[in-house]
This record gives C-alpha cells, sequence and structure tokens, in this order.
C-alpha cells in the first residue's frame, strides 16, 4: 500500500480518510461527520465552503478570473486592500501601511517582515516572547518558544533574544520595565533588536493572553528603543478573537508591522499578507521573490470574506458566538474549577496534566469533535469553533465536549 511520509500530523492522529467537508464539519469517506472545533489549526474561520464564499469564486472562475498572476497588479488585490481600508481600518490607520502579499505560509510572512524590520533598522538581532511560535522556517522558529519545535530544524538556528511574556514570570514581576533595562543597558548581555514580535494570544504556546495594557506599554517601548514591532495575527487575526485584528480591542496603538495567514483568503486557499508602515516598505525590487505570491483565486476569495465578515448578520451570529465561548469558560472555570484561558472566539481548557489533555482528544474525537491540543506539555485544548457556526449548533457541541471532560476528570 502506498504511503504518506510518517511525518504528517493530524492524518496519522485521527486515521480516518477525509473526503468533503461544510461549515464546521469534514466528512470522511464512510460518511462520518466530524465538528471541526479547532477550524483546520485556524485556517477555516468561516467554516469550510462557506456557501456566499463559495459561490463568488465558482462566479469568478467561470467569468475566467486571473488565478495565477505572478506578482502583477490586480483587480482582486486592489479590491482587497480597498475593503482593508474602508471596511476594517479605524480611521486614525488609513493610509498608514503599505501591503505585500508575500508567499503563502505564515512562516513566510513572519520570514519577510523580519526582512523588512533588519533591512530598515540595520540591525541584526530579534527579540521574542517565552512560548511563541512563528513557523518552521530558520528565522521563524529561532523565535519559537518550544524546545522540541527548534530542535527539529536539525540545524544551528539564528540566536534571538527571549522576553518573559505577560504573566511568565508571575503576575507581580513588572515585564515591560524588565525589557526596557535588558534592552537598552549596554552591558545588560542583549544587543538592540531590530524587531520584537508578539502574539496578543499565545495560540500554539497555550492560549496565554496578552492584556490591553501590557500590549500598549510593549508597543509603546518598541517606539521608545525604535524597534520595530511586529504582531503575528497569523492565528489570533481574522476575526478569530472580538475583531478582524487580534489587537484592535487592545487599545490604540498599532503595531510597525502586521503578519496575517491562515484564515486570510476565508476558504483555507493558500495566502499570506505583510502590512508594513509605508516608512519601513524598504525592500528593492526582487528583494523576497517567490513563485506563488498573491495567488489571484485566494485574494479575490480575501475581498469576499472582508465583505462578509462586516455584513450586520454575519455581526450577529459572530457576536452570539463570542457569548456562547465566554459563557462555556466562565462555566468551566466554576464548576470544573479548571483554568481557561484565551478571548473571543480562541480559548484553551488547562488540563492538570499532558495526559488527560491527550486522552481527552482521543475521546472526543469518538464523539465525532475535532481538537487540538497546544502549550509546553501540550496540556491545553484549544477551542477554536469556526466563528460562523450556528450558536445553537455550538452550545450542543460545546455541551458534549463538556460532558466528556467531566466524564473523563472523575
Ligand atoms: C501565530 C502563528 N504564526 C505563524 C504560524 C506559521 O504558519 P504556517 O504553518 O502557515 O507556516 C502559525 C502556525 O500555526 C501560527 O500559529
Amino acid at each position: 500500500m502506498l504511503s504518506e511520509s510518517r511525518v504528517n500530523v493530524y492524518g496519522a492522529a485521527v486515521g480516518r480518510m477525509m473526503q468533503t467537508a461544510s461549515g464546521p464539519y469534514l466528512y470522511d469517506t464512510e460518511g462520518r461527520a466530524f465538528f471541526d472545533l479547532f477550524s483546520s489549526a485556524g485556517v477555516c474561520n468561516f467554516g469550510h465552503n462557506h456557501p456566499t464564499l463559495k459561490r463568488k469564486l465558482i462566479s469568478y472562475l467561470e467569468k475566467d478570473g486571473l488565478v495565477h498572476g505572478l506578482d502583477y497588479f490586480s483587480a482582486s488585490k486592489n479590491r482587497f486592500m480597498d475593503l482593508l481600508e474602508n471596511l476594517i481600518l479605524p480611521p486614525t490607520e488609513k493610509g498608514r501601511y503599505h501591503y505585500y502579499f508575500s508567499p503563502p505560509a505564515g512562516t513566510l510572512a513572519i520570514e519577510a517582515a523580519l526582512k523588512y524590520a533588519r533591512k530598515f533598522t540595520g540591525r541584526q538581532e530579534l527579540a521574542c516572547f517565552t512560548n511563541g511560535f512563528h513557523g518552521l522556517t530558520p528565522n521563524a522558529l529561532s523565535l519559537t518558544g518550544n524546545a522540541a519545535k527548534r530542535r527539529a530544524a536539525y540545524c544551528a538556528l539564528p540566536h534571538a533574544i527571549r522576553l518573559p511574556y505577560e504573566g511568565y514570570c508571575g503576575s507581580d514581576f513588572d515585564s515591560v520595565a524588565h525589557y526596557r533595562k535588558l534592552l537598552s543597558d549596554p552591558s545588560g548581555g542583549a544587543d538592540l533588536p531590530a524587531a520584537l514580535v508578539l502574539e496578543t494570544v499565545q495560540a500554539e504556546g497555550g492560549c496565554h493572553t496578552a492584556t490591553a495594557r501590557w500590549h500598549t506599554d510593549v508597543l509603546n517601548l518598541c517606539r521608545e528603543l525604535r524597534i520595530v514591532s511586529i504582531v503575528d495575527d497569523i492565528q489570533a487575526g481574522i476575526g478569530r478573537t472580538e475583531s478582524y485584528f487580534s489587537f484592535a480591542s487592545l487599545g490604540p496603538v498599532w503595531p510597525d508591522i502586521i503578519c496575517l495567514s491562515k484564515s486570510l483568503s476565508g476558504m483555507g486557499l493558500p495566502l499570506s499578507l505583510v502590512m508594513m508602515r509605508k516608512e519601513l516598505d524598504v525592500l528593492e525590487v526582487g528583494e523576497n521573490s517567490g513563485t506563488f505570491r498573491g495567488n489571484c483565486l485566494a485574494v479575490e476569495s480575501a475581498a469576499n470574506t472582508l465583505e462578509l465578515f462586516a455584513d450586520p448578520s454575519f455581526q450577529e451570529i459572530y457576536r452570539h458566538n463570542q457569548k456562547v465561548l465566554a459563557d462555556f469558560a466562565q462555566k468551566l472555570e466554576h464548576d470544573l474549577d479548571l483554568q481557561v484561558r484565551g478571548r473571543g472566539l480562541l480559548r484553551g481548557v488547562v488540563m492538570p496534566r499532558a495526559e488527560e489533555a491527550r486522552q481527552l482528544v482521543s475521546q472526543l474525537r469518538d464523539q465525532n469533535i475535532l481538537v487540538e491540543t497546544c502549550g509546553g506539555a501540550p496540556e491545553v485544548i484549544k477551542i477554536m469553533p469556526p466563528i460562523s457556526t450556528d450558536p445553537e449548533l455550538l452550545e450542543a457541541t460545546l455541551a458534549t465536549f463538556t460532558h466528556t471532560l467531566k466524564g473523563q476528570l472523575k
């Protein structure tokens, strides 16, 4: 029998032959439906084959819309940028970013962002946070906290300064004062970095969540020290928390660079974007080439996704689902004395140990619910349903989750 490489992750864990997908469900070749409670690792925030997005893409193809267009200027890219500026950005941020459709993987958006920051500052050093995850290419991986993932590079990685994320050293620790001292002390052992890369919710690292205060202080510190701030919104963005950008609810200070990927196309098509302050747009023609950038079909769908996201009837379901998850989190904390991290539609249930987390994932799979673990051990069950799920269906699925969890904790 022919076999895929052993390196495969989800296929080996689930062991089913998937064939079709609709809304929050994946269907295998035997017709068994699985509720995708982690939105295919945050790629399908709008569910699978969302009817509006699918219909619009089919119509685009029927008109022979451009699919691969190198990096030609295109009507789709224009429409996307226009909609983002007009439907999503607050008035204070309009016209302040340039857009680079990078090679299509989250990690490649991070690599590109770092290149912009290094060229702009003329510095090489990078700074990042404990429990951060930014991808598997060398520079992105050097910023990743998880030792097993870094070891699996099988080569030396660039050096990075790793700073304790908010709360890492306890709630009394003044983390921002620590960063300021370390990064500005000529004898502190850390060179001034070109960039500081952060997530507002560390999705892979265990759903540790930044407060508005910390986030604002970190971005202001970057300004003070002339370090380029890069928010990796690859997993926490595109509506995953409470707004299109995860940091929009964390105060008026916006980062110098924003990286997006995963759910950007709304249809699971590979697409990545780097938004940089205009003055940071310093790479010369061809300095970050790649054959597949800004795939027109994916960009066209990303523009359609912005229209869908801004639609009042979508927003109603979206807000309803945020309430469903907030109630779910509160109940688990209150009734089962479990810690639930995260915010909006990205939550992490902290299990006592990794073994219990592993068992719960397997029991949920038997109940036709797909979730994944995160965190260092990994001991956290990540809950991130498609944000477009019918709220009643979401409640019913979370009730099954809670029932299974209770049985497991007995
Ligand atoms: C926050 C974050 N950044 C970057 C990446 C890397 O994205 P990709 O797997 O598309 O390279 C991920 C993937 O999970 C992520 O969660």
